[in-house]
């Protein structure tokens, strides 16, 4: 097809982890789960379809200047609609899962109370649909689109914000649980609570700095708040769903971390300390409360004003997951002064936060391994992004080699912390198409297909993705 060539020449010139060479299923253990990963508002659209309500990023986008162009999810890639074809895809791409989350809003449109029962038929017959072509449904309850009822009556700071909470995990559980096996009760609970609380750039945009757009909020105490109810709901949740579900629906959950890898900028002991610091204020903020039953020591001892669990609640909290997702994209280097980082041999992605380091993959997985006891792990994103510019609709396939390198390379890196002995047991892409990437609208692009945003919304194959079909392709070569 003229692509293999290519690639296989590009990623000879400069690897940089150990294996090298190729990467295919079959090096990685038997039962290993490839997937992507999507999300209902930066896939779904129909935002007023069928009796869905209004959820925080409806309202979010509105306000001009919140998302670049003034972008929305109204439509997104039209998922609702084109479940079909997109299930398809997800299949010829070879593919074993498909993780996505649940519009609370579509099932339970006020958050609570009255159930939507046409929403839940479009996630029965999405399911179904999984399932008929063989790709397991991995499900996340939360991710970022609180109801809009809720936030007006106080959303993630308000305590009461749990009952309702297990009141849709509940619903799912219900609905759901006969065909789902793989739950997860939140994605990158400290992400959207510092960059909805903290900073303000996601819903529900509040925050005390003057980025102008901002509801006016306590930016130190407001992100602490939000995720001990994110962590005190996800213990709910478990809890209801080992007592009433597990023996019958045989099913696991879990929950998913932004798994942002900190690294000694130098080899000093002062640096090997601030990047130990923080990975503990990064990672260690949710999983040492889910694993240990408490925030982590050097939080409360630098003066960080925490919450308080109750031994009920830590009790609650502690081994409450099943498994983890971990969202692995970059990492950054912590030092402990100032002193410039430009001499760092790191190459970008299109986004600013985002730098290429894949040993952060390996790296990350080994403290994982250390301070929490090898858990099991799934990768539940790992993704490049490149700039909506570099990569405009033709009828070319779009040479993406950047993103096969990238994924190559962390994939690789995934091999490794496996040999170290990580129970490692999927990888997730994000993402299968192009999407609605939150902040960025559809400036940012991650996908092994391209969409034509705005207009057909046709899909088409990127280079990436004939290299992920070849990749995981059943037959050895
Ligand atoms: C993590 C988030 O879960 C997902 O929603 C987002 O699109 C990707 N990172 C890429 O930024």
């Amino acid at each position: 097809d003229g692509y293999g060539e290519d690639w296989e020449f590009k990623l000879s010139l400069n690897s940089s982890v150990e294996l090298g060479g190729r990467v295919h299923r079959s090096s990685f253990p038997l039962g290993f789960v490839f997937g992507s990963a999507g999300a209902a508002y930066q896939y779904e659209g129909a935002v007023d379809e069928d009796g869905r309500g209004p959820s925080i990023w409806d309202d979010f986008v509105r306000h001009p200047g919140h998302v670049k162009g003034n972008a929305t999810g109204d439509t997104a890639v039209d998922q609702y609609h084109r479940f079909e074809e997109d299930i398809q895809i997800l299949k010829d791409l070879n593919l074993d899962a498909y993780r996505f989350s649940i519009s609370w809003s579509r099932i339970l449109a006020v958050g609570r109370g009255h159930i939507n029962w046409a929403g839940v038929a479009y996630y029965n017959r999405f399911i179904n649909e999984l399932i008929r072509q063989g790709i397991e449904p991995y499900v996340t309850l939360y991710h970022w689109d609180l109801p809009l009822a809720l936030e007006a009556t106080g959303g993630w700071l308000d305590p009461d914000i749990v009952s309702a909470y297990t009141e849709f995990a509940t619903l799912c559980f219900d609905v759901f649980g006969d065909r789902v096996k793989y739950w997860m009760t939140f994605n990158e609970p400290h992400l959207f609570a510092k960059n909805g609380y903290e900073n303000g750039i996601y819903a529900p945009g509040r925050c005390s700095a003057p980025f102008g757009h901002c509801a006016s909020g306590d930016s130190i105490a407001e992100p602490l708040i939000v995720v001990h109810n994110v962590l005190n709901a996800h213990a709910l949740a478990v809890s209801i769903y080992r007592k009433e579900f597990r023996d019958l629906q045989k099913g696991f959950i879990g929950l998913v971390l932004d798994g942002m890898w900190f690294t000694p900028c130098r080899k000093t002991q002062e640096d090997q300390d601030a990047a130990q610091r923080a990975n503990e204020y990064w990672t260690g903020w949710i999983l040492d409360p889910i694993y240990l039953g408490d925030y982590p020591a050097s939080m409360r001892k630098y003066g960080v004003k925490l919450p308080t669990f109750t031994k009920e609640q830590s009790e609650l909290l502690k081994n409450s997951v099943d498994f983890l997702g971990w969202n692995h994209y970059t990492s950054f280097f912590a030092t402990y002064d100032k002193h410039s980082l430009e001499n760092n041999d790191v190459s970008w992605s299109a986004l600013e936060w985002f730098h290429i380091y894949p040993s952060g993959m390996r790296d990350s997985l080994s403290w994982l391994r250390e301070r929490y006891g090898n858990p099991p792990v799934y990768i539940t994103e790992n993704g490049f992004a490149t700039n909506t510019n570099d990569e405009p609709w033709s009828s070319e396939h779009v040479q993406d080699y950047d993103r096969i390198k990238y994924h190559h390379d962390y994939m690789q890196s995934l091999l490794l912390a496996i040999r170290d002995g990580s129970d490692a047991r999927g990888y997730f892409t994000w993402s299968f198409l192009d999407n609605f990437e939150w902040g960025e609208g559809y400036q940012t692009r991650f996908g092994f297909y391209q969409v034509d945003i705005g207009r057909s919304l046709e899909r088409r194959a990127k280079a990436s993705a004939i290299w992920l079909t070849h990749v995981l392709s059943k037959e050895t070569s």
